[in-house]
């Protein structure tokens, strides 16, 4: 049987927990000063970052590798943090949350309808586009109680993108070489349409935090051939530890 190794990730999202836990919450009774555009578009963020993750912890669950079901249960429970964060943010500014968005639904509906590669691929995009979104969120926002969330939030993200790609590449690991590259092509090509949907749907946003639209996609689409060509790799015979 294949050691996946998931242990090392279940040891490092626990050891977040724990030192979130020692660290505690950011301090929102210093309240936010937050721009009307960031508002906006923060909150379209909340109902992304919101949701049971049910359905994700369901297939990782049937694909038979308990140690990996728990590490998915503890990466939802990660992203139900930002979404939390990000509420207490908007509230401190004064804002309250959106019930619901259009994108949002669409993305869930189409998620629940795949597997457990499909779903994992398509939660990579908005990953990605997370990245470059919370960094012009950490860099861009003069409120530091915005910033310092982004910057949670960012840390967070870095760590999930390698945790995908690694259970991606294991996935496709049974694929012959050219069906791998018109996987990584696909996926590019997917994420380089939802950047840009971001980057107009958050402009206004993205010219708050001095990032123009152009660069957000193309720092976007930057960030994905890197990740692209490593889930969809030659795997090694015996994969180890990350
Ligand atoms: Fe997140
Ligand atoms: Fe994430």
């Amino acid at each position: 049987m294949i050691n996946w190794r998931y242990e090392t990730w279940v040891r490092e999202f626990e050891a977040e927990r724990e030192r979130r836990g020692a660290v505690g919450d950011p301090l929102w009774s210093l309240g936010a000063a937050l721009d009307p555009a960031l508002v906006r578009s923060l909150r379209k963020f909340q109902v992304g970052e919101d949701g049971d993750g049910s359905a994700l912890i369901g297939k990782a669950e049937r694909a038979g590798d308990p140690v990996y079901a728990g590490a998915v249960r503890l990466f939802v429970a990660e992203e139900q943090n930002h979404a939390r964060m990000l509420a207490l943010l908007l509230a401190a500014g004064g804002s309250g949350t959106l019930s619901g968005h259009w994108s949002d639904a669409v993305f869930v509906r189409l998620r629940r309808l795949m597997g457990l590669r499909m779903e994992l691929l398509v939660l990579m995009v908005a990953e990605v586009v997370a990245l470059r979104y919370y960094r012009a969120v950490r860099d861009g926002a003069a409120d530091p109680l915005a910033s310092e969330v982004a910057g949670r939030i960012l840390a967070d993200e870095e760590r999930h993108v390698p945790f995908h790609c690694r259970r991606l590449r294991e996935g496709f690991a049974g694929l012959p070489a050219p069906a791998r590259r018109a996987v990584a092509g696909g996926w590019r090509i997917l994420l380089a349409g939802a950047a840009a949907l971001v980057a107009v749907d958050h402009g206004p946003a993205l010219r708050h935090l001095g990032v123009r639209r152009r660069a957000f996609v193309a720092e976007t689409v930057r960030l994905s051939a890197p990740l692209a060509a490593s889930f969809t790799s030659a795997p090694a015979r015996t994969p180890t530890g990350v």
